[in-house]
């Protein structure tokens, strides 16, 4: 056998593991509808069909056209959170508008490379090799694999690889978000079902001939309380469903936010009343420019959660005060409570759709959906919402929102 020849064979062989690895791989992928747990497995491939020291996958966000890091071996999440990629000027930009692979023999080269997410995370990037994501229809994000091992160039099997596995995940990752759409509809019947089972009872009842006259009134009253809640409940699926899809426009104007505020705290004083809650407002007077309806629903439901999760003579103080500073101020409203609190645990998942704690969950009503919303409106305004609280103690609950320019 010649040297090239068995170069040859060394070569076939080793790209048929390749192929051989690349096959288990989708094999895995496709039976994942967990999309953290596939991502990881995602790029835990990456790296070893590349042999690369780290990969990630930047995912484009369609309501900002901006891209963002999804995953990262080499990026805790917190840090992951804070970096967003402009698709103008950068690498993986690019890779995403013109829907092609690219290798960076020597980042420090070129021009597109930006090395603030470098001096980010503290991490030093040599090469790269970053392809598209393609679904059937579309370029979902990038998958790159960074710094090759042993000081290698990446080679044209590396691109072929790495490429077949890009368009395998970003199918997968679809079929992930498009369960954990159907995932939505699910629990939505199901919420439906116990105000309808509710009614179908009562209209047995009523229809009685041996009903005594007296029972009749009590049970009208459920089904008059039961239809109110499937009201509630079908505007705030809509809404929700409107607002991930990036179908809802903001009405935008100019306001006083202190008089919204005032106005919320009437809507709920009987329901704090009741409790014997106390609310407090405190802070200057601020013009925002903002969706006055879309706002006030966020602030009801941030005074009801304060007062349904308060206890008995309880507190609650809202606070107005400035944050930030440069050409884009901002005002926040901080709603506080003197309340259960929420564990750390369950911090992570209070912005998500229908999560309720548990101990609350019993003795009050709610769809666990008034967060999920309340998020995504304030994120529409170029807001945020943030949580701190401590069990025992009580929870804060802050939205920003632009002030008005002149
Ligand atoms: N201020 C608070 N103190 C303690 N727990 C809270 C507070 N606000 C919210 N929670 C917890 O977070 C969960 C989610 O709140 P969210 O407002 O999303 O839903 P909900 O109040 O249950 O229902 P609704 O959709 O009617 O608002 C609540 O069920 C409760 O367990
Ligand atoms: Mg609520």
């Amino acid at each position: 056998m010649t040297l090239a020849s068995s170069l040859d064979a060394s070569r076939t062989s080793s790209l048929l593991s390749r192929y051989q690895q690349l096959l288990e791989i989708s094999m895995q992928l496709n039976s994942t509808l967990d999309l953290a747990s596939l991502l990881r497995k995602i790029i835990s491939a990456a790296k070893d069909l590349t042999n690369t020291e780290a990969a990630s996958i930047m995912l484009l966000d369609p309501a900002s056209g901006e891209l963002r890091f999804e995953i990262a071996s080499n990026i805790n999440p917190h840090e992951m959170e804070k970096i967003v990629v402009p698709m103008e000027g950068s690498i993986a930009g690019w890779i995403v508008t013109h829907g092609e692979p690219r290798v960076i023999e020597d980042v420090s080269k070129e021009p597109g490379w930006s090395r603030r997410v470098d001096d980010t995370i503290e991490f030093h990037t040599r090469n790269l090799l970053g392809v598209p994501m393609r679904t059937h229809t579309k370029v979902i994000g990038c998958l790159q694999a960074v710094n090759k091992l042993e000081g290698a160039t990446f080679e044209e099997d590396d691109i072929t690889t790495l490429t077949v596995l890009a368009s395998q995940a970003a199918i997968a990752i679809e079929n992930a978000r498009l369960f954990q759409q159907s995932d939505f509809i699910a629990e939505m019947v199901h919420e439906l079902r116990t105000p309808l089972a509710a009614l179908k009872a009562s209209t047995v009842l009523l229809l009685r001939p041996d009903l005594p006259a007296n029972r009749s009134q009590d049970i009208i009253q459920t089904m008059q309380n039961e239809t109110e809640r499937l009201i509630r409940l079908t505007s705030e699926f809509l809404d929700l469903a409107r607002l991930e899809s990036g179908r809802t426009r903001l009405d935008l104007t100019r306001f006083d936010l202190g008089d919204l505020i005032r106005e919320s705290i009437d809507v709920v004083l009987p329901q704090a009343h009741a409790k014997d809650v106390s609310i407090g407002v405190d802070g200057n007077k601020y013009t925002v420019t903002a969706d006055r309806g879309k706002v006030k629903q966020v602030l009801l439901n941030l005074l009801t959660n304060a007062i349904k999760y308060n206890r008995e003579h309880g507190r609650i103080t809202v606070h107005l005060q400035a944050v930030g500073s440069g050409d884009k101020p901002f005002v926040q409203v901080a709603v506080q409570d003197t309340g259960f609190g929420i564990s750390k645990e369950h911090q992570k998942h209070m912005f998500e759709k229908f999560f309720r704690v548990a101990d609350t969950a019993g003795f009050t009503q709610g769809t666990g959906l008034g967060l999920a919303i309340a998020k995504h409106i304030i994120e529409a305004h170029g807001g945020q919402i943030t949580l701190e609280s401590e069990p025992g103690v009580g929870s804060t609950f802050a939205i920003t929102l632009p002030v008005a320019t002149r």
